[in-house]
């Protein structure tokens, strides 16, 4: 049945820390080089936040720029949806609380979402559930994460490809008489959302959490530290990404024409380059800036949206694919008119 009201993203915003960080200026600490980052992920720079910033700071700055673009005043905002593998606290109280208190969202319902790399995905579909039932006309939707933090700087395995930032997207009610018509189609149209616990271990914090609690002067801190299988996670990277894609097409009766863009989870230029091969898709359909942000996570997507955005390539009525996958193992993505 088709539903009466269509969830629209209305505003978009990010934010990013200023400080700059090269391949460089990594090359200092640890052992490896410009040539190898680049090669081998496509990454030159990312952005570290300083040391008294946390995940809520930097999701603040994003959603107070994707409401104002939106044009909704913040007491209309009726849920915080905030996806970070690295909030303020662990386990509680959530960052979307911290996020919630610091906007002045008084009348919203908050809530964390944990599916790492997948967050923003998992959650523009949250949204649209409660937009499409009545439940809810405005959810925040923010990606954010200060990866810096929980990063072993010692392993050269994992700091390299890692960076920090927030996007943000208020996804809104809108009638779907005319949301949805031929000549101007807009909102979420459908998403697939994926997991695979079964290769949970291959990407994940070993300890602090209460399957392996912190424990001073006996834990070691890189234990702490995000710790990841590379090629596990690359193989399953490419694998799930086309099966991503292939489904949401199926799933709607579109076809990969149909689409002005790809916007892939930021991790790895080779990954989209294998997916791209293996699809048959060109390479220019996904739009990336990696180089420039490396893997922030959660926050990837919503960061390419609104570069994506700013640099005029999105427009009312494009048909936009999402893709990502990430710790969990989760994966899935968003089919969206713009
Ligand atoms: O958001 C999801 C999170 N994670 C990902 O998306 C990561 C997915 N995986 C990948 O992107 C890739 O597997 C990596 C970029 C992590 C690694 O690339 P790779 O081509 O699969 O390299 P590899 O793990 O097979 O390692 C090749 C070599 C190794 O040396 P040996 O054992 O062959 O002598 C590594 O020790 O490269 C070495 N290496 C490095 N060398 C210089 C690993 N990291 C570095 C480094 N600099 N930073």
């Amino acid at each position: 049945m088709k539903q009466n009201t269509c969830a629209v993203i209305s505003g978009i915003g990010s934010y990013v820390p200023s400080k700059r960080v090269s391949n460089d200026d990594l090359a200092k600490l640890v052992d490896t080089s410009d040539e190898w980052i680049y090669s081998h992920t496509g990454i030159k720079n990312r952005h570290i936040a300083d040391e008294k910033e946390a995940t809520s700071d930097l999701a603040v700055k994003a959603a107070e720029r994707a409401l104002e673009k939106a044009g909704c005043p913040v007491s209309e905002v009726d849920m915080i949806l905030v996806a970070t593998a690295t909030p303020d606290y662990l386990g509680f109280p959530s960052t979307a609380c911290i996020v919630q208190d610091r906007i002045g969202a008084e009348n919203a319902a908050a809530m964390d979402i944990v599916a790492a790399c997948t967050g923003f995905i998992y959650g523009l579909e949250t949204a649209r559930v409660f937009i499409e039932t009545g439940t809810y006309r405005n959810v925040l939707v923010i990606g954010a994460e200060v990866l810096s933090k929980i990063t072993d700087w010692k392993d050269r395995n994992t700091c390299v490809l890692f960076g920090d930032g927030a996007g943000a997207a208020l996804v809104s009610a809108q009638a779907a008489e005319t949301s949805m018509k031929e000549s101007l189609k807009r909102g979420i149209l459908s998403s697939y959302l994926a997991s695979y616990g079964k290769d949970a271990e291959v990407l994940l914090r070993p300890a602090g959490g209460t399957r392996v609690p912190f424990i001073p002067g006996t834990t070691p801190p890189e234990d702490l530290c995000l710790r990841m299988n590379g090629r596990k996670v690359y193989t399953f990277a490419v694998s799930v990404l086309g099966k991503t894609i292939e489904t949401l097409l199926a799933k709607t009766g579109l076809s990969l024409q149909d689409i002005k863009y790809i916007v892939p989870h930021q991790a790895n230029v080779r990954i989209i380059e294998a997916c791209a091969k293996r699809l048959d898709i060109p390479l220019d359909k996904f739009f990336l800036n990696i180089k420039e942000f490396a893997n922030t996570s959660s926050a990837s997507i919503p960061i390419a949206l609104t570069d994506m955005e700013q640099r005029g390539l999105l427009h009312p009525g494009d048909l936009i694919l999402t893709v990502g996958f990430g710790g969990g193992l989760t994966y899935g993505g968003n089919l969206l008119y713009w």
